[in-house]
């Protein structure tokens, strides 16, 4: 049994890291076949590409997926920390589970992802939530066969939670959730230490995959006639910096681009590790999207500084309008907190006027949320929260109004969209377009989910778009 611990979890050292090939043990492989599993997946795209993996490695104990956890005979929360919203809806649905289990008594139930890097999680499971077979955490993922297996054979709640990350895994099955996109890994871990943020701790310091074996993986996409990667890490733009002295992001994406798939993105940016180099050739390159995550956060810098953040307004407002200028058309997106301890109505005020000179054409918006364990937890907050739900409800309707104002500038506009769906209306499909907005569009024409069309845009609404193809 291995229990978490945040202050191991916050050591950052200059260990090296083995690389090891997943082998599942012969013994196991398909010793559950005829059983099925549910997951459900809260959080981010880390978490839900995890979950890729995780699929995979119950597919290869012979478990088969279903879509009601009533009918699973294994049940798996893949849980996400970063607000407590994210928690207490994890911990309602082992409410539920407890239910279900008390009328199933061989269900086995499982949790894992960045809340079983939580000890007071783990804690709280151990003493209230015995029905809980097995948790493990973001870095023993590849241990998953072997801990249900003995979480089967012993009859016994088993813990696993490295707190320290270990090897770097490569090689790990993965079932994809879509067939056109795929989510590949570059970089794990965080070491920024964003005074809110939880993710330094569930996820450990910045450890880069070698660029050989990223570089392998999208070319398997391709071969396998997939359309569009996106890249993946908690700080993207860090890629390399712990592995090569003169290779880093900007040359990941050259070189990923020069694989020939036809769509690449790439999240999540910190402002602060954003280069010219990947500015120049995110223009260059026109199978990079021109779509840029940029997380803002705040727009005084009093409370940029407070969060730890390591940028100003200022140097911000720079490189937004380096991005703007260099790459056409480019859709910029951003993360924004309210109701940080201690922002006072001055501060809130600087946040709309930097949105109202961004206009970002997408925002995710959240009011703080206290994480235990981390710096801003224990500044003094003298805000209501009845104040912070009006100044999210005021920040919402300026983001708003920007996004329907940027869609609106697409009218009579072609853009290219990569189809995903068919609607349930007759010859209505759905995709997402080159700076990731939702297009829903007419055809007369036979289209494919996969191919890229030309559509013409004739009404634009705040989230969506609607179109003819051309
Ligand atoms: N409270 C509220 N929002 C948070 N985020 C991260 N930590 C917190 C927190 N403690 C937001 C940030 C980040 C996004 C993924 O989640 O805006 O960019
Ligand atoms: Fe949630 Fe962050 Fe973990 Fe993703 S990495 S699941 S956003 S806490």
């Amino acid at each position: 049994m291995h229990l978490p611990d945040f202050k191991e979890a916050r050591t950052r050292d200059k260990r090296k890291y083995n690389r090891i090939d997943f082998k599942i043990d012969d013994s196991i492989e398909k010793k559950y076949l005829g059983k099925k599993y549910y997951v459900k997946t809260y959080g981010c795209q880390m978490n839900e590409h995890d979950t890729e993996n995780i699929c995979a490695l119950l597919e290869a104990l012979g478990f088969s997926l279903v879509y009601d956890y009533n009918d699973a005979d294994l049940v798996l929360l893949n849980t996400c920390s970063i607000r407590e919203n994210a928690h207490n809806k994890a911990f309602g649905m082992l409410g539920r589970l407890k239910h279900l289990k008390s009328q199933k008594k061989d269900l086995l139930i499982g949790l894992c992802g960045c809340m079983a890097q939580e000890a007071k999680v783990v804690d709280e499971i151990l003493n209230d939530y015995k029905f809980v077979n097995f948790v493990f955490g973001t870095h023993n993922i590849y241990q998953l066969p072997e801990i249900i297996d003995k979480a089967v054979d012993t009859n016994k709640q088993q813990i696993e939670v490295y707190s320290r990350e270990g090897d770097l895994v490569e090689g790990l099955p993965v079932v994809r959730a879509n067939n056109y996109k795929a989510y590949v890994n570059i970089i794990y871990g965080c070491d920024k230490f964003c005074t809110y943020c939880i993710v330094p701790y569930t996820r450990g310091r910045e450890r880069s995959r070698k660029k050989e074996d990223i570089l392998k993986e999208v070319r398997e996409l391709v071969d396998e006639g997939y359309r569009e990667v996106t890249l993946l890490g908690q700080n993207v733009n860090a890629y390399g910096k712990d592995l090569y002295d003169d290779y880093n992001m900007g040359d990941l994406l050259e070189d990923v681009a020069n694989l020939g798939i036809p769509r690449i993105r790439f999240m999540t940016s910190h402002p602060w590790d954003f280069t010219d180099k990947m500015i120049e050739v995110i223009a260059k390159y026109p199978n990079i999207m021109p779509s840029v995550h940029l997380p803002v956060q705040s727009g005084s810098n009093r409370i940029l500084k407070l969060m730890g953040r390591r940028y100003t307004r200022e140097s911000y407002m720079d490189l937004f309008h380096k991005i703007k200028d260099t790459i056409p058309n480019v859709a910029i997106s951003t993360d924004i907190i309210v109701g940080f301890p201690g922002e006072n109505e001055k501060d809130f005020l600087e946040t709309l006027s930097l949105v109202e000179e961004c206009k970002f054409d997408n925002a995710f918006t959240f009011i703080f949320s206290q994480r235990e364990g981390t710096p801003a937890c224990k500044l003094e907050d003298n805000t209501s929260l009845e104040e912070k739900e009006k100044r999210l409800y005021k920040l919402n309707e300026v983001v708003n109004k920007y996004f329907l104002e940027n869609n609106k500038c697409l009218e009579g506009k072609i853009v290219k969209v990569l189809v995903e769906g068919v609607s349930d209306k007759k010859n209505m499909y759905f995709g997402y377009s080159d700076t990731n907005k939702l297009i829903n569009f007419t055809s007369d024409k036979d289209i494919y989910c996969g191919d890229i069309v030309d559509v013409e845009i004739t009404s634009a609404k705040t989230w969506s778009l609607d179109g003819r193809i051309k």
